[in-house]
């Protein structure tokens, strides 16, 4: 092997693993070598891999890099610790593949790497024989990934998406998607993901007070070839068993995303997730045409106001030309108690459509966004939490067939959920 790329300079140094920098997409190839000349050897038959110093920043680095494909494990990598890591591998991340270089081969080494999962054994002054086994790892890990795509796009199991959805600024969007996921995660089984597809204005991290490391801006590298646990990384956790896929931080780099992107994404989180909530601009955005697609019920916020009725007709109109099924959409009245000469039923026939929920109008719901803690999750009686949960209660527990999914805090209610399936 011969020529020396400077490997100070690359990125992945032991040392400088960044578990907040975005991922790669996939097809990132990792080096394991502490010796110098050793790693200058095997960059020169692979330039663009990231060179690690030890097993343990490995780890890390596969932790916060879920596009890692292949670790090439150098001369001067202890063999038992290669061994023990490429046979927990093969159970945890079964798309990596190792390839393992030693100065010289034997029968017993070579056995015992297979038996460990090891993809390859290579001589270290063996370039040649390094490139076909990095080639070979390459076309199993590009498989891997087709099969989990197939997996993903023809899974009879998954979770209910429920987007919720104006094209009224304002009148409550953000707090019913908010309030709504926290409580049907209130179990605290960790089956809830809420996803703020508002990219350049979304306040769900705010609205929660969480502070993000990630989001779907940085998902946008990966494209199409995302998976599972690369989405996983992008999440941030709230404390009620909630999960969140915040919107961009840099507003900036809403571009970047797709609405293939997010239907992929989308599609990934009912792998995982028994319910996505998804929180939407106010507008008909490529992104949210692509959440009304995969969305089991659509929930329309209106208030009392003459231009909401208005856009809500609009709205309804719109999503009929779209073919949107009528029986996935719900209606529900935000500040629905405001005193404003409009009444619930004046709504109802102006629209043609009838109101699924009444959600009242309390200054506690501002005051819970200031204390960054969903109203439903801190006063579970106050009127506003209870409109909510029975909106979850009514319209979206039924769309599981599992029984079982349903949250602690809803369960006592299962009697009627029952009568409900039966009808
Ligand atoms: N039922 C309610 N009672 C009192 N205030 C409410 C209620 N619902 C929402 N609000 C308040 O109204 C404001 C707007 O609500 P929210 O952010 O949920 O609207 P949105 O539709 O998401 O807005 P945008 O279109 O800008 O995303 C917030 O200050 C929120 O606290
Ligand atoms: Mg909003």
């Amino acid at each position: 092997m011969h020529g020396s790329p400077d490997i100070a300079r690359l990125p992945g140094r032991s040392g400088e693993v960044d578990a907040r920098s975005t991922p790669r997409a996939t097809g990132m190839i990792v080096v394991v070598e502490s010796e110098p000349t050793l790693a200058r050897q095997l960059l020169a038959v692979e330039p663009s891999a990231v060179v690690i110093d030890d097993l343990g920043a490995l780890r890390d680095h596969l932790a916060c890099h879920p596009g890692t494909d292949i670790v090439v494990a150098g001369p001067s990598t202890p063999l038992d610790d290669v061994l023990r890591l490429s046979t927990e591998l093969r159970v945890t991340r079964p798309g990596v593949g190792v390839v393992l270089v030693r100065p010289s081969l034997d029968t017993e080494l070579v056995i015992s790497a297979l038996r460990a999962g090891v993809r390859d054994v290579v001589k270290t002054e063996d370039a040649d024989g390094l490139r076909g086994a990095l080639t070979r790892a390459r076309a199993v890990a590009a498989a891997l990934r087709q099969r989990d795509a197939s997996a993903v796009d023809g899974a009879t199991s998954r979770g209910v998406v429920v987007t919720v959805f104006s094209t009224k600024g304002g009148c409550g969007k953000t707090t019913l998607a908010c309030n709504l996921a926290a409580t049907l995660a209130a179990g605290g089984r960790n089956d809830v993901c809420l996803v703020d597809l508002d990219l350049n204005f979304g306040d769900v991290a705010v609205v929660l007070r969480l502070m993000p490391a990630r989001s779907l801006a940085d998902a946008a590298p990966y494209s199409l070839d995302i998976d599972l646990p690369a989405v996983e990384t992008l999440l941030t956790r709230h404390s009620a068993g909630l999960y969140t896929l915040p919107a961009p931080i840099d507003p900036h780099t809403a571009e970047t995303i797709s609405a293939g992107l997010v239907g992929r994404v989308l599609r990934l989180l009912t792998r995982r997730f028994a319910f996505v909530v998804v929180d939407t601009p106010p507008a008909f955005t490529d992104p949210v045409l692509t959440a009304f697609d995969q969305s089991d019920l659509i929930a329309l916020v209106a208030t009392l106001d003459l231009p909401a009725v208005r856009s809500l007709r609009a709205t309804l109109d719109t999503l009929q030309a779209l073919k949107i099924p009528t029986e996935r959409l719900r209606v529900v009245l935000n500040r629905a108690d405001s005193k404003v000469g409009l009444s619930a039923s004046d709504v109802e026939t102006t629209v043609t459509f009838p109101i699924s929920a009444h959600v009242p109008s309390s200054r506690d719901v501002p005051a819970s966004v200031n204390r960054g803690v969903p109203l439903v999750l801190e006063e579970t009686d106050h009127p506003v939490s209870a409109a909510i949960r029975t909106f979850a209660r009514e319209h979206v527990l039924p769309l599981r067939a599992d029984g079982e999914l349903i949250p602690a805090a809803l369960r006592s209610d299962r009697r009627w959920f029952a009568r409900r399936r039966r009808r």
